[in-house]
């Protein structure tokens, strides 16, 4: 596939920083953005150019317009384009019904629906000028079973979907394809704690027996953003484990 220009949110670290480079080998160059981390961000870039890719660093809060405004045209004017939106960017929190804080559910939808939208609202333009695009959501596999612990996590990432779904109608006359992906635990920070507390049980739960590395999850999402996956849109792939089907 010719060269293709790649956004991907949250990059700084796991899934992101995992996508990014798997991006790069695919032969895309790449805008990693991060919220707080620029050195890791910095680390991500260098391991891209050091594929011989292009690659720039990109702070923005994504659940912040103006902030992703500018991301994206900082983007399209240093790399020259873009073709491929990848929505990582996020974080969990735990807390139910009642012991969640009006802020804190706000905060989670800001961060993964209206990122997501804003990104794609402000990124789609140059996909239709291109005549090509890739647009995935990193849903999670909390979006299909609910959460009794993050209520405001799993309907944010259930959202996802129907967004998914929605630009996927809206976006097919232009041949951009949208596509989420469903995640089960994966080896980063955002489960880190979960995982040193009761990492045995969640891996005994899990039909492959495993949590998933953060390469294994990339490589659905760069199937999806590559000249491969051109017929799919509108779908959810779940990387799981196969934990769904207990
Ligand atoms: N890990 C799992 O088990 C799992 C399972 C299902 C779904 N997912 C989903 O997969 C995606 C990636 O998760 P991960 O496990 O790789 O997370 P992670 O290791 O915690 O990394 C989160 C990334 O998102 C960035 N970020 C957080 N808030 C942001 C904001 N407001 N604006 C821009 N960037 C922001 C962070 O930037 P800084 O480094 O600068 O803070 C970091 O790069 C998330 O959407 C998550 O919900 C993960």
């Amino acid at each position: 596939m010719s060269v293709k220009i790649a956004l991907v949110t949250g990059a700084s670290r796991g899934i992101g920083a995992a996508t990014a480079v798997r991006l790069a080998q695919q032969g895309c160059d790449v805008a990693v953005n991060y919220l707080s981390r620029a050195d890791s961000a910095k680390a991500v870039a260098q391991q891209i150019e050091s594929l011989g890719r292009r690659a720039i660093v990109v702070q923005a809060d994504v659940s912040d317009y103006d902030q992703v405004h500018k991301m994206i045209e900082t983007t399209v004017r240093e790399l020259g384009g873009l073709h491929i939106l990848v929505n990582n960017a996020g974080y969990s929190s735990h807390g139910g019904l009642e012991q969640l804080s009006l802020e804190e559910w706000e905060r989670m939808l800001a961060v993964t629906l209206n990122g997501a939208f804003y990104c794609a609202r402000l990124a789609v333009p140059y996909m239709r000028q291109a005549g090509w695009g890739r647009i995935v959501h990193l849903s999670s596999l909390r979006a299909l079973t609910g959460s009794a612990h993050g209520p405001h996590y799993a309907a944010a990432k259930a959202g996802l979907i129907g967004l998914t779904k929605s630009l996927a109608l809206e976006l097919a006359p232009y041949n951009i394809t949208v596509n989420a992906v469903a995640p089960g635990y994966t080896d980063t920070e955002m489960n880190r704690k979960s995982l040193a507390e009761k990492g045995d049980q969640i891996r005994s739960s899990i039909p492959l027996k495993r949590i998933a590395r953060p390469d294994e999850i990339a490589s659905v999402i760069a199937f999806l953003c590559s000249e491969a996956a051109s017929y799919i849109t509108g779908e959810t792939i779940n990387a799981n484990g196969g934990i769904y089907m207990r």
